[in-house]
């Protein structure tokens, strides 16, 4: 069976992380969840600095302590996504973009990894005392939504958002309860070391 983890990026993952953004700029696809990865292609040390800086941010109007990890699968010691986690929300977030931003890579789509990655998120979100995760999405990005609601994503709001010009789906996750609920399906795919280092 496939098994998952969560790893906090160091340099070991330098040339596979390089690797990993130009997939998506090939397939020219979104980039999400990376905290920036694809804005220091060419500085990989440089991001590590800037991770290092994002955990312990002091939370402004612009930018909010947040945690970035690599969704490794453990069979083939492959970065599949990424996920990055904001610790708590200003006014900005707390309307648009939330807690969480994802991504899976181009070749590994459409195989149920995001939801592993969504599930692994909430854990430490729940470590971080996050009772209640907020997130938003495209309504014409239905692998994004459809992820929060198969980990009991409530959506809560539909509108028009200006900035974008897109219409937008808002959902609220409550993490224990979709932990609990949810457990049975995800921790088969779960390594026993869940976040490394
Ligand atoms: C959004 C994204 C992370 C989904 O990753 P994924 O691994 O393909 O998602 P999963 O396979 O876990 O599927 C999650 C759900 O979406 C559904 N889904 C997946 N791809 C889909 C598609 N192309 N169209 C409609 N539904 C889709 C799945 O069926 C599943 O729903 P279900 O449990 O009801 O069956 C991935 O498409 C991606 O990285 N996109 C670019 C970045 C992005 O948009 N991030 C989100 C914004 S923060």
């Amino acid at each position: 069976m496939e098994k998952f983890y969560l790893e906090e990026p160091t340099m070991k993952r330098k040339q596979e992380a390089y690797l990993y953004i130009c997939e998506h700029i090939k397939s020219g696809s979104n980039i999400n969840g990376s905290g920036s990865l694809d804005k220091y292609i060419d500085n990989y040390e440089g991001w590590l600095k800037k991770l290092e800086h994002d955990k312990t941010r002091i939370p402004d109007e612009y930018k909010v302590p947040s945690l970035t990890y690599f969704l490794i699968r453990e069979n083939d010691d492959k970065i599949i996504g990424m996920i990055n986690i904001r610790l708590t929300l200003n006014e900005f977030l707390s309307k648009y973009g939330g807690h969480i931003g994802y991504g899976i890579r181009p070749s590994e789509r459409g195989k149920g990894y995001n939801k592993i990655n969504l599930y692994l998120g909430l854990q430490v979100c729940d470590k971080h005392g996050i009772d209640v995760v907020f997130m938003d999405a495209d309504l014409d990005n239905p692998a994004s939504w459809k992820t929060m609601e198969a980990l009991g994503g409530v959506r809560v709001r539909q509108y028009f958002e200006e900035i974008d010009q897109t219409e937008t789906v808002d959902y609220n996750i409550n993490v224990k309860e979709s932990l609990e609920k949810y457990k049975d399906i995800y921790e088969p795919y779960i390594s026993e070391e869940r976040i490394r280092r």
